[in-house]
């Protein structure tokens, strides 16, 4: 078992070759663009990497010889810096520091870091929150309107927005050569299996904070607001600069999933799925933006129960 010592330190050597400063020992990124040092699971990054597999991109639209330069192929790869850069490149719906890579770690190409490959064909589909079926644009609006706090700013995104479309035609690219309308085999896998799931109020923030200074705090900060590794920055888990409350990583079986499967980042699927719940319970006891719309959320079957802050 590893101490948070030699996390910590494991974090720094990460942080020393991103920056450039050492280009010896087994933890050096590809450069963008290269072979990809891990095999691949299907057309993921493996789950089970760490964080030196941060930067490959199996299907990358920039350096893709076969994209050509048609106006689909130039919306796809705006597309792909839209999702890789968010704040600087959708200016207008973003107001956090989160980019969608953040979440979906590889530009969406990580297995168990909600991947978005193949899933286009599964839209449209119909989604609770919404008590309706949505289209994949509908989707990305969502994710804009609460996973980037979009809903602060004074323009709302619409299915016809250009990084909208430009998003919507990066995922529906990676989506090419899956199946029509079937989910492929890597999607939900994020979740907490429903046997192990702790009631939300047996869950103790208190625990979690302690986990989170030993597991997280290296790279996301002792204020979770994230310290920059190389090119890369662990993002705000909470504060104003966060997702809002009414984003799905707001929910605690849904941020435990991604907390379980993808982080740490040196370490993914080290912690257990009581630790990676009682995380959760502590970055969703701390403040963020709120999403206006919360009152319109989930009108046939109500918020769920983990969906903490529609119930403060
Ligand atoms: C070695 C550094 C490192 C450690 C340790 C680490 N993370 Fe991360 N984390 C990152 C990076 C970097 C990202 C952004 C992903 C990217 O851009 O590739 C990230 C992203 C995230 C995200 C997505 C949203 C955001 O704010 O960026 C969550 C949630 C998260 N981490 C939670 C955790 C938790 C909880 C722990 C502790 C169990 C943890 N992380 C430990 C580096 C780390
Ligand atoms: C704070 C983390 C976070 C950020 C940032 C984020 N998302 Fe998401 N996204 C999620 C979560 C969590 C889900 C899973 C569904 C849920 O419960 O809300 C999701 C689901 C999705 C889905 C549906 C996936 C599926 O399998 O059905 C798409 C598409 C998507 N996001 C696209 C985006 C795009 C595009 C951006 C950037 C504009 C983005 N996301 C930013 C967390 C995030």
């Amino acid at each position: 078992m590893r101490t948070s010592a030699t996390r910590a330190a494991a974090a720094a050597a990460v942080l020393l070759v991103a920056t450039g400063c050492t280009r010896r020992g087994n933890v050096e990124p590809a450069e963008p663009g290269t072979a990809m040092a891990s095999d691949l699971a299907g057309p993921l990054i493996p789950a089970t990497t760490t964080m030196t597999t941060a930067w490959e991109v199996p299907r990358n639209p920039l350096t893709d010889a076969a994209l050509d330069v048609s106006p689909l192929g130039e919306q796809i790869r705006r597309g792909y810096r839209i999702f890789t850069n968010t704040p600087a490149e959708a200016p207008a719906f973003v107001h956090n520091k989160l980019s969608c890579g953040n979440c979906h770690l590889n530009a969406g190409q990580r297995e168990r870091a909600l991947p978005v490959v193949g899933i286009a064909t599964a839209f449209p589909e119909y989604n609770k929150r919404d008590a309706r079926r949505i289209t994949l644009g509908e989707r990305v609006i969502s994710c804009f309107m609460r996973s980037e706090n979009g809903s602060a700013g004074a323009e709302a995104p619409t299915p016809a927005s250009r990084e909208v479309l430009a998003l919507s035609a990066y995922i529906t690219w990676l989506s090419q050569g899956w199946a029509a309308s079937t989910s492929p085999s890597w999607r939900g896998r994020n979740a907490i299996a429903a046997a192990k799931l702790i009631p939300i109020d047996r869950l103790d923030p208190r625990r979690g904070a302690a986990l989170f200074d030993e597991h997280c705090s290296s790279c996301h900060g002792q204020d979770g607001q994230g310290v920059p590794i190389g090119d890369k920055r662990a993002g705000p888990l909470w504060g104003p600069d966060s997702w809002n409350d009414g984003a799905g990583a707001a929910r605690v079986y849904t941020l435990a999933g991604i907390i379980r499967y993808a982080m740490p980042y040196l370490d993914p699927g080290s912690l257990s799925d009581e630790q990676a719940q009682e995380i959760a319970a502590f970055i969703t006891s701390k403040p963020r933006p709120a999403y206006a719309g919360k009152a319109n959320d989930y009108p046939t079957v109500g918020p769920p129960v983990d969906a903490v802050y529609y119930r403060r």
